[in-house]
């Protein structure tokens, strides 16, 4: 099988809409500094490039969960690999997505961060796939909501491949 990758979102899209949404979030926090918070390793890319297009002052976080037992064994718990080295009490945060697609680690981590009592917590994702969707989530931005269908790049990975593309693109598995 060879591995194609066809564009869904190109880069000057990404761009914008990113423009958009940092204009919308730098109003929600105006006069405040932000704790970015990315989850591994997915929504890196995410987080650098809406960091750059925010006007107040933010610092990077960075934390690694797995979800415990997909399918019948999910119980509603997440490992938590790597966790924040900052403590979020009083503090505004902004927990930046790549996707959102069952929505399951989301909702736990969300959980798990709330109980930290943050100031003000809000949840960004570039991309949503709501068809998908088992458990439900408050997401605050949105940059594109998308059909179920896998897809790459913009931190995005096949078995950590992809990750890199500046552009989002479904991937496909043609007979070679
Ligand atoms: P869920 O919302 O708990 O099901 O998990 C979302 C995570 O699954 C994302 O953070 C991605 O790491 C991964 N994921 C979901 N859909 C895709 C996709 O289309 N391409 C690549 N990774 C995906
Ligand atoms: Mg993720």
């Amino acid at each position: 099988m060879k591995e194609r990758i066809e564009t869904m979102i190109s880069a000057e899209a990404i761009g914008k809409r990113l423009d958009e949404m940092a204009k919308e979030i730098g109003a929600e926090f105006e006069g405040e500094s932000v704790e970015l918070v990315c989850v591994l390793k997915g929504s890196v890319v995410t987080l650098v490039e809406i960091a750059k297009r925010l006007p107040m002052p933010v610092t990077m976080n960075f934390m690694d969960v797995s979800s415990y037992g997909d399918g019948t064994e999910s119980s509603g718990k997440i490992k938590i690999n790597m966790d924040l080295d900052v403590d979020i009490a009083g503090k505004n945060v902004l927990l930046v997505e790549d996707i959102i697609d069952s929505g399951r680690t989301l909702s736990h981590l969300r959980k798990l961060l709330l109980e930290r009592k943050p100031k003000k917590f809000k949840i960004m994702t570039l991309l949503d796939k709501p068809d998908r969707r088992v458990a439900e989530v408050p997401v605050d931005y949105v940059g594109f909501t998308i059909p179920d269908a896998f897809v790459v790049g913009y931190g995005l990975d096949y078995a950590q491949k992809y990750r890199n593309l500046n552009f989002v693109g479904i991937l496909h598995f043609d007979e070679e």
